[in-house]
């Protein structure tokens, strides 16, 4: 069976620890987008770990784990990852590929990265995480890119990198008043880097292609989620690639006629990281308090993120858009001890009451949520195994919210821990 993962909210669902559980019935796992702007955090007794561009499945010893084409690779964070985890007594080799058709993330995708979000007035910053990803997406889709494979031919390589990088310095010194980068550190760099990286480097399409016909199960780990999916989110402050389904589908070069199954990760309710409209925000007591009780701090670059009553109308898009066929609920424990509970199930907008996410962000950031409200529950449910563990309160908020998505909810997780989840 083949199945993708992917965040059905604006990230930080809890990805990372399903699918650390789901690798385990999985022979090969997928990262097909995005780059180190995700931070996928597993818990494995009392190790914690963050996995940014390597898949969370890596932490099987006997999986297989692939970086697809669709992925930006900058080589500096992947062998920093590769290093924490020999550190860590993990081993890598033979059991992790990178597509030779993915996109090198160089210095002067962070550098302009990093230029233009300190440069853009306050209501244009995007809140980034300052990795160089919307660079490196748009030097692809420009065709300026530099993929893994042209690391096989150094005379080439020069060639393209002196051509590119005039473009960048010309850009970094008109817009910036940068000096520009040196093209003899980062040549040097790829130099240096070249032949490491070329051993883990395979046509992964073409391996993905050949482990389906042998009936292996392929588990693909979405990142980000879909409300930051540079099509279908609250553009433009999303990230720079499709976190929806179809970026499995591109960034790995399987045929979705080999998808069984497309299984939506949320949290029990909203959070987001970065600049944007978010319409079930909390009010700032509320917000406190569940950020200090659900740690919602971000794996990558440390930030709070804000938090929010569950959204339905946002869900729904991510449902209909990915084709969700079941629902994974994270992080139910962090709601114990509220006396109610709330579910944004439409919006008011001016004198108009919406169902459907309206694809104007301006229109969006007016957006009031009508709210159901539901009586909370005050039982720690950190240590509940199953259905029947739960206080009746939250099996009727889950309920509720299997009606509303109107998809089957498969797993519910009650803490950070492989053992702190309900299988229904
Ligand atoms: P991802 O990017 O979707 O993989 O999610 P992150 O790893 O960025 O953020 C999820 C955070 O919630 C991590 O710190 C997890 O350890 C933690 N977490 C995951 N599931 C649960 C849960 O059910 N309860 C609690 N309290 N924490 C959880
Ligand atoms: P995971 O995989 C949450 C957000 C950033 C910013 C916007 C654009 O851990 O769920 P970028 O650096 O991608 O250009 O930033 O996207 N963002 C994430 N938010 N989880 C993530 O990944 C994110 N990756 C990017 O905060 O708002
Ligand atoms: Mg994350």
């Amino acid at each position: 069976m083949n199945h993708i993962i992917i965040g059905a909210h604006w990230g930080d669902e809890g990805k990372g620890k399903i699918i650390d559980i789901l690798a385990e019935k999985s022979d090969i796992i997928v990262r097909y987008q995005g780059g180190n702007n995700a931070g996928h955090t597993v818990k494995i007794e009392n190790q914690t770990y963050v996995l940014h561009l390597i898949p969370s499945g890596i932490l099987h010893p006997k999986k297989i784990c692939v970086i697809g084409n669709g992925v930006v690779l900058d080589p500096e964070a992947f062998f920093e990852e590769v290093k924490m985890l020999h550190g860590k007594g993990i081993k890598v080799d033979g059991r992790l590929f990178v597509s030779d058709a993915a996109h090198l993330l160089l210095p002067y995708h962070r550098l302009l990265d990093q230029l233009k979000e300190e440069n853009s007035h306050q209501d244009h910053k995007i809140g980034t995480t300052k990795r160089g990803i919307g660079p490196c997406y748009a030097d692809k889709m420009a065709r300026l890119g530099i993929r893994v494979a042209d690391l096989r031919n150094v005379n080439s390589l020069k060639v393209r990198l002196g051509v590119v990088l005039e473009e960048k310095n010309q850009a970094l010194r008109k817009l910036y008043n940068h000096p520009g980068l040196s093209f003899d550190e980062i040549y040097s760099g790829l130099l240096k880097i070249r032949k490491r990286l070329l051993q883990f480097s395979i046509s992964t399409s073409n391996y993905l292609y050949e482990a389906s016909k042998k009936k292996k199960n392929l588990l693909f780990e979405g990142a980000q989620g879909t409300m930051l999916d540079v099509d279908h989110g609250t553009y433009p402050f999303v990230t720079s690639s499709n976190a929806s389904v179809g970026g499995a589908i591109t960034g790995s070069g399987v045929s979705p006629t080999l998808i069984d199954r497309v299984i939506g990760v949320v949290k029990a309710y909203t959070t987001r990281v970065g600049e944007g409209p978010f319409p079930t925000q909390f009010p700032p007591k509320l917000m406190e308090q569940i950020q200090k009780q659900g740690n919602e701090y971000g794996s990558t670059t440390g930030r709070p993120r804000r938090c929010g009553w569950f959204d339905g109308v946002i869900t729904k898009h991510a449902v209909r858009i990915n084709g969700l066929n079941e629902m994974v609920v994270m992080k139910l424990d962090v709601l114990s001890g509220l006396p109610e509970v709330k579910i944004a199930t439409g919006y008011r907008l001016g004198g108009k009451i919406l169902k459907d996410y309206p694809t104007s962000t301006d229109e969006f950031s007016r957006c009031k949520p009508i709210y159901e409200s539901m009586p909370g529950w005050k039982e720690d449910i950190s240590s509940a195994t199953r259905w029947k563990d739960l206080p009746v309160n939250a099996r009727r908020y889950l309920q509720r919210l299997e009606r509303l998505l109107e998809t089957p909810i498969k797993i519910v997780s009650v803490g950070s821990k492989r053992s702190q989840t309900i299988f229904l």
